[in-house]
């Protein structure tokens, strides 16, 4: 019976040194120590033994029992260190970590956000228009006659279908007075596109806010004091601004607004950053047409109109000198904004 046991043993641990992965070692701890393992089977057979032969079968039978099982916890945690390193295989642990660039508001948002926020402490609620327009609500309804050089097919990008991209959000103060009824005081921030040649100073695909105050005894002084109000709450009390006389058909009489644009290591110099003016009666006429009623009648109401440059006005804000920075995606210029 010993010599059994002994031979149990062997066959034990050779059968352990062979596993090569959990699976297998199991199924040797299962085969010898299990319920029909070979070992316990013969542990089963002691009770027939004459009683001076049990304390020594009993002892040689722990012997095994323990040697077993020792050599089966080794050979589990041997297996396991194994499966470890392989699992970091090729890792290589003290290579530093990867970072993760934390993202920002780009600087057209930035700016955009402030201007309506100001905007909106001044009264003005937000309006909205599509940027695939009809020529009616883009320049007929804006007293823009059909010679006017901004209706040129070289200018504008029209659809075959006589739709075309919006070449201001001016379209959505007509839009706006289609639905609403006197006072209006609306702002309407948005994209605008021109077949513009792409410099410094203009994109083709770009980004306009317009303004738009309705209302009985709307006055010219109304205009300048909103305006100036406004990009002095933008840029700061010390802010240059200046009004030039300029035509629109859709304003009279009509301004463009220029702010100085100070970028380091260069003379400070004037940029465009509006076009402004009294709403033009003609286009009081044609949105009463469009109404049947005289909510707009020109003889009631009088307004002011303004449509500035988002993408200027961030030029402006931060002192940037070509305004293609604003559309390359360059994480250098942008990360010095988030
Ligand atoms: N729509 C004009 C432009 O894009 C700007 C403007 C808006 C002028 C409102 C007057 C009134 O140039």
């Amino acid at each position: 019976m010993k010599e059994q046991i002994e031979t149990i043993q062997a066959d034990a641990l050779a059968a352990v040194a062979a596993a090569t992965d959990e699976r297998s070692l199991d199924d040797a701890r299962v085969a010898f120590l299990g319920k029909k393992g070979s070992l316990t089977l013969a542990s089963a057979g002691m009770k027939d033994l004459p009683n001076d032969q049990k304390p020594i079968m009993g002892q040689a039978l722990n012997v095994a029992r323990t040697a077993i099982t020792q050599a089966i916890d080794e050979k589990k945690a041997a297996l396991e260190s194994e499966a470890d390193k392989k699992s970091v295989e090729g890792i290589d642990l003290t290579l530093p970590g990867r970072e993760l660039l934390q993202g920002g508001l780009h600087p057209l948002t930035l700016v955009k956000d402030r201007a309506v926020s100001i905007l909106r402490r001044m009264g003005f609620a937000l309006a909205d228009g599509p940027e695939i327009e009809t020529e009616y609500h883009c320049f007929d309804a804006l007293n823009t006659p059909d010679d006017h050089p901004a209706r040129n097919e070289k200018d504008t990008f029209y659809f075959d279908s006589g739709k075309l991209l919006r070449t201001h959000t001016s379209s959505v103060q007509i839009r706006t007075m289609e639905k609403a009824s006197a006072p209006v005081r609306i702002i309407a921030p948005g994209s605008a596109y021109r077949r513009d040649e792409i410099d410094a100073t203009h994109l083709s695909v770009f980004n306009q806010l317009e303004g738009l105050y309705v209302d009985k005894d709307v006055k010219l002084g109304d205009l300048k004091g909103t305006l100036e109000y406004f990009l002095r709450a933008m840029f700061g009390t010390d802010t240059e601004v200046r009004f030039r006389p300029h035509f629109f058909p859709f304003t009279e009489p009509s301004f463009e607004i220029d702010v100085k644009l100070h970028v380091k290591g260069q003379e400070p110099k004037w940029i465009e950053v509006a076009g402004c003016g009294m709403v033009d009666p003609a286009v009081f006429s044609s949105v009463s047409e469009q109404r049947k009623d005289d909510a707009f009648d020109p003889e009631n109401v009088t307004g002011f109109a303004f449509g500035m440059g988002i993408d200027r006005l961030a030029m402006i804000q931060y002192g940037i000198k070509d305004i293609r920075l604003l559309i390359e995606n360059d994480a250098r210029f942008l990360q010095q904004f988030a």
